[in-house]
């Protein structure tokens, strides 16, 4: 027991248990046309791969990365010739991209630990994140308190930080929400960044200054933490909850198809072993409930931002139809000034349009259930890359990701309050 605790202090968190990728590769698939949508799918279909599905095609970028692991390359490599598919091998030494980001983790916690200031351009512990949030609310208590919300499946806190110029006041408010998908790294990265923007910016950017003056900012870096200590202990790639599902060997549910908005429509599976698999019933997720439940309980939210990754898209309602929202010109007016604010500071290129014609059908999001439950402006930004590393973005991109995104949610935010309704 001792010397397990003692090589745990030595190699920090989970080294030991971690899922191993060797020899493993990210394929990406080119999908030019409906009859290769056709042949993918029975690639999609079929189990005994176990493929790891990255990225789907989109109307805006045709490619599909998928995970194979290292049993299933030659077969898989095969189907694809054999069907004429075009594609090319995107990560060809998955494990040592992962070895890379451990190591690199580790040894900028081992210096946090010693007294460095926390590296904002670093991935993080859940317990690093959490004590970066306390640092900033004890640094600014008249600008920021952490709440508990609630807790996840496993029992760990749900923080979100407060941001609030007009104590005791319920100023009409947003919801920024990030982590919800655990593998997405870059996403919680992004959020604790933009937590210490709004502290450092405050009283010295007007155009932030403005938006506290008129209304609370809500900020839950780590949606998902029990997905996101899986994520470092376990698998990387893993992507739901950590809930049982009672009567299957499989884990979690698809915390972005829980919210109770079209629940169990089209784009979900009812197989808990699926990665988008709708959960037992709308809001089953305790993370899910949590905010849906701190949300009404307010009562006054007239935005919600949810944080993704990856493919460079912000995006609005519908998921679950390919009807247009009431306020669709309205919001893709705001996505695209959004977007092209985010590319003012070094050329990111973003694309705009609702989450189903986009993408592809997703019932069950939290921004269509957000917008059904009349938060007006609610849009899903999926952030860096467009699949050069995927969910595996170098940390180097941390800083550059976190502070063009910052323009983009600035120009939501702006336009939020300039038009409360
Ligand atoms: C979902 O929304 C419907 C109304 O659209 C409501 O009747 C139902 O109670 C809601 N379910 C949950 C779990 O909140
Ligand atoms: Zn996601």
């Amino acid at each position: 027991m001792r010397w397990i605790l003692f090589f745990g202090a030595l190699v920090g968190p989970g080294v030991f248990c971690r899922e191993k990728f060797f020899g493993d590769q990210v394929l990406r698939i080119n999908v030019r046309n409906g009859e290769e949508i056709n042949k993918v799918t029975q690639l999609m279909n079929s189990d005994n791969f176990m493929l790891n599905f990255w990225k789907l095609p989109n109307t805006f970028n045709r490619l599909m990365d998928v995970l194979v692991p290292s049993v299933s390359l030659q077969p898989v490599k095969s189907f694809l010739q054999s069907q004429g598919l075009e594609y090319s091998v995107a990560i060809d030494d998955l494990q040592s991209l992962l070895d890379d980001e451990v190591k690199e983790m580790q040894w900028i916690e081992g210096k946090e630990r010693s007294g460095d200031d926390f590296n904002y351009g670093a991935y993080h512990s859940l317990e690093a994140i959490y004590r970066e949030m306390d640092n900033i609310a004890t640094e600014f208590p008249d600008l920021v308190t952490r709440v508990k919300i609630g807790h996840s499946f496993e029992n760990r806190p749900l923080y979100v930080l407060k941001f609030s110029t007009g104590a005791g006041k319920q100023r009409p408010a947003i919801w920024l929400n990030a982590g919800i998908h655990s593998r997405e790294w870059i996403s919680q990265a992004t959020g604790i960044w933009t937590a210490r923007k709004i502290v450092s910016d405050y009283m010295k950017d007007p155009a932030l200054t403005s938006i506290l003056g008129r209304t609370d900012i809500f900020l839950l870096p780590v949606a998902n933490p029990d997905g996101y200590v899986y994520t470092q202990t376990k698998n990387r790639f893993w992507r739901k909850t950590r809930s049982q599902n009672p009567g299957s060997r499989c884990i979690g549910a698809d915390p972005n198809r829980n919210w109770n908005a079209s629940f169990a429509g089209q784009g979900t599976s009812d197989n808990p072993c699926s990665e988008v698999y709708h959960g037992p019933h709308a809001h089953s997720e305790v993370e899910v409930k949590s905010v849906v439940d701190f949300i009404q309980e307010h009562g006054n939210f007239k935005c919600f931002v949810d944080l993704h990754s990856y493919s460079q898209l912000l995006m609005y309602p519908y998921g679950y139809t390919v009807n247009k929202a009431r306020d669709a010109e309205e919001l893709d007016k705001v996505a695209r000034r959004a977007a092209q604010a985010l590319a003012s500071l070094s050329g990111t290129e973003y694309q705009v349009g609702p989450i189903c014609t986009t993408v592809y059908p997703a019932s069950g999001s939290s921004i269509d259930w957000a917008y059904d439950n009349g938060i007006k402006y609610a849009f899903t930004f999926e952030l860096r890359d467009t699949g050069h590393y995927g969910f595996l973005l170098p940390a180097s991109q941390i800083i550059p990701t976190a502070e063009e995104t910052w323009l983009g949610l600035k120009t939501i935010m702006k336009h939020v309050c300039d038009h409360l309704y």
